[in-house]
């Protein structure tokens, strides 16, 4: 029988390869859209996807998600819905702890009264291990999680929900802890697209410099199409339980400018400044995933490494600027 999934940011980056992704395999797909006062903004991303049903609604209004539950009947809940920007939660603590923490607990409880026999899959993110890093190096599931963001502290508050209510109340509640993860569909405010898109603007004389914040932070990069299907996998686990999904490889902010302007035949030390308005008030230093778990357990295996994701990155902003 063909099985019905729910997503909320089915417009973000994720929801919209989770949607192509879950189509691919036969599933309906339904959403939840946020009315945008530019129509055209709301869904730009799913313009090209064909057969996804929406609804307007929030993560904040309670009624809507009980509404849309009740009218899609899904067998998969994916919460993808966030103020998904580190650095503006800072700006707009408040409202990213609403949407990021309250918004995950709207969901559970709306299940919790209406499906609770539903797979249910929580959005967390690597960014909830703050500064700790085990001996060996890398952030695993058992890592000790200080977070030090609005952002990573709202989506601490939401896996730790998400863990109690399979605990209490039995529902088929998981976590996937995502390390970044790009695409050419990532908003390009996020520093990966941020940087490549102006190495390209650079190369063709549109733009004479790139204005960053901290070059020494490291990532674990990796694609969005590889983390969407280790979302499916996740919710379509076995045992229900909480996996890291990460490349296991880290690179520095430097070394990404580094690798993408030379690409393009560029120094990047020519044009790359700092400007203090992109730092963060406490910066997360190093991340680096051991998704062992994950690719034990479910068979996940990622397709991107760090230069695939970068090349595809160049490419796509050559052909479209
Ligand atoms: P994204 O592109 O910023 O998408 C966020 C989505 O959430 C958008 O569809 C947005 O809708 C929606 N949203 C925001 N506020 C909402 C609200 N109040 N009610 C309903 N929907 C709302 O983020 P992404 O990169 O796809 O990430 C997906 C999820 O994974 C997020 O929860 C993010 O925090 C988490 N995550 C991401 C990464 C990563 O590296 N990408 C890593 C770990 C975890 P609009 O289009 O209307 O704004
Ligand atoms: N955005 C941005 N803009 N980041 C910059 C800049 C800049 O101008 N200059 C340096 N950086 C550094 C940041 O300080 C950070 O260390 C790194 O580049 C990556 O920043 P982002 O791309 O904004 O991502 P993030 O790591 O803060 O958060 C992303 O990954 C999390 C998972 O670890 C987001 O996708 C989160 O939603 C996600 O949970």
């Amino acid at each position: 029988m063909q099985k019905t999934a729910f997503i909320t940011g089915i417009t973000g980056q994720d929801g919209s390869y989770l949607s192509e992704y879950l189509l691919s395999l036969n599933y309906k797909v339904t959403g939840l859209v946020r009315r945008n006062s530019v129509a055209e903004n709301q869904d730009y991303r799913l313009l090209n996807i064909n057969g996804i049903e929406v609804m307007y609604g929030d993560i904040l209004d309670q009624s809507s998600l009980l509404n849309a539950l009740n009218k899609f009947k899904p067998d998969e809940v994916y919460n993808l819905a966030a103020q998904s920007h580190v650095r503006i939660s800072s700006e707009i603590p408040y409202f990213t702890s609403q949407v990021n923490a309250i918004g995950a607990l709207n969901m559970l409880e709306a299940i919790r009264v209406s499906c609770p026999g539903v797979r249910y899959y929580q959005a967390s993110s690597s960014e909830m291990f703050g500064q700790n890093i085990d001996n060996d190096g890398f952030q695993r599931e058992t890592t000790k999680m200080n977070p030090v963001s609005p952002y990573g502290c709202a989506k601490l508050f939401a896996f730790n929900m998400t863990c109690h209510y399979r605990n209490a109340y039995g529902l088929n509640a998981a976590n996937g802890i995502l390390f970044n993860h790009e695409s050419p569909r990532r908003g390009s405010n996020f520093v990966t697209n941020k940087i490549v898109k102006a190495a390209v603007l650079i190369k063709k004389g549109k733009l004479n410099k790139l204005e960053l914040g901290n070059l020494d932070s490291f990532r674990d990069w990796g694609h969005s199409y590889d983390y969407v299907r280790a979302m499916h996998l996740i919710n379509n686990a076995p045992v229900v339980s909480d996996f890291v999904v990460a490349t296991g490889e880290s690179h520095s902010v430097r070394e990404f400018c580094a690798y993408v302007f030379k690409k393009l035949e560029l120094d990047y030390k020519d044009y790359v400044t700092q400007n203090p308005k992109y730092m963060r008030p406490e910066e997360l230093k190093v991340l680096r995933g051991d998704s062992r778990k994950i690719r034990q357990e479910l068979g996940w295996i990622p397709n991107y490494n760090f230069e695939a994701l970068l090349d595809e990155l160049v490419d796509y902003w050559l052909s479209k600027l």
